[in-house]
């Protein structure tokens, strides 16, 4: 990589469970800090290069990421990592009266684990000699993450998510109500940053449901406005949504297929399939259809919708036809018998 002295160079790591998800959430949300960014895919790893830290606003957002931070050095090989990073480098990312542990990754074939050991403790000796610094292996205040790629070894600064686990104690089991047709958080949270949905927006779901994508809304600090033929899950998304601290929120009982909300800057769905959840007799396809006829009355110029549906329902078509661009189309195996896709379409 050849570096640009005005620029910085941050990483992240992503989920390996849904590659192609996970890679355009995280490009999805670097275009929202800063379309500039310069982005290269090392498997699960994304090099950044940027002025702006994006660091924060990736941890905070993104679901399917593992852990984000500061690229300090590069160099090519394991080896002699810790006698080339410079005396200065270490100095200017770790202070005197700070902590530190330092962790290896190893995206290579062979794990070198030894190799790695020795780096751990010539790097640490190192920084504790230059900067000052003390060992704190649980709670540190600088995590250093050695990163060792296929073509090149990273040492980084580095943060662990702490939004994966707070998705995974949201998940529909653990709500106040639970519906069998609910989204889990983790998928509902990566389609709120495939629509680019930020706080204070006007964002619909009009098959809400119990409320899985409405509580991901709220969560993100946008108005979630959910529409839904079902009382009973209707109220069950009422009960959801009050246990989300300042949310603001409106629930409509009515049909999709003549909207009565206008104004919407995004969209969120998964509109019904399969035997958790009824259309009363209408095909799912039609329904669908029907959102999209009223799509440009409801969502704002500038607006977005995503949404995730049976592959088997000819989604991709129906937005053809009715003269709409697919952004991102993103197929995922659920089951043997069940590959969804996810789609975006902007406004
Ligand atoms: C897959 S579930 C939605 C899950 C929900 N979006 C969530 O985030 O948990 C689909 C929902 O669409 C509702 N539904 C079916 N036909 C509808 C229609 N014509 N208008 C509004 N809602 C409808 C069903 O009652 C069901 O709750």
């Amino acid at each position: 990589m050849s570096r640009n002295a005005s620029t910085n160079w941050y990483f992240a790591i992503v989920s390996g469970e849904n590659a192609e998800l996970a890679r355009v959430e995280i490009e999805t949300l670097l275009q929202i800090v800063d379309s500039k960014y310069e982005i290269s895919w090392h498997g699960s790893v994304a090099i950044i290069e940027g002025l702006q830290d994006p660091t924060d606003f990736l941890l905070h957002r993104a679901a399917l990421l593992k852990e984000a931070g500061m690229i300090v050095f590069e160099t090519d090989s394991l080896d002699n990592a810790a006698h080339e990073i410079s005396d200065e480098l270490l100095k200017s990312s770790i202070g005197n009266n700070e902590t530190f542990c330092i962790r290896t990754r190893s995206f290579l074939q062979s794990r070198k684990t030894e190799t790695r050991g020795r780096l751990v403790i010539e790097l640490g000796d190192k920084i504790q000699r230059t900067t000052g610094a003390k060992v704190h292996l649980e709670n540190p205040d600088i995590r250093v993450l050695v990163l060792a790629l296929s073509d090149r070894v990273l040492i980084c600064t580095s943060e662990e998510s702490q939004l994966r686990g707070q998705l995974r104690r949201r998940r529909p089991g653990r709500k106040p109500f639970f519906h069998p047709s609910m989204m889990n958080a983790l998928l509902a949270r990566t389609m709120c940053n495939l629509a680019h949905v930020m706080p204070n927006e006007n964002v619909l779901d009009p098959f809400c449901g119990g409320g899985g994508i409405l509580c991901e809304i709220a969560s993100i600090g946008a108005k979630p406005i959910g529409l839904e033929l079902n009382w009973r899950l209707l109220k069950g998304a009422s009960m959801n949504l009050a246990g989300i601290q300042d949310s603001d929120y409106s629930l409509i009982q009515g049909d999709a297929r003549s909207l009565p909300i206008k104004e919407c800057h995004h969209v969120v769905t998964d509109p019904p399939y399969g035997r958790a959840s009824s259309t009363r007799g209408e095909k799912a396809v039609r329904l669908v259809t029907a959102l999209l006829e009223s799509a440009e009355e409801t969502i704002l110029p500038g607006g977005s919708i995503c949404t995730c549906h049976s592959s088997e329902m000819g989604i991709p078509d129906v937005i053809r036809q009715l003269g709409f661009e697919i952004e991102y189309q993103i197929r995922f195996r659920v089951h043997s018998g069940l590959v969804r896709e996810v789609i975006t379409i902007n406004f």
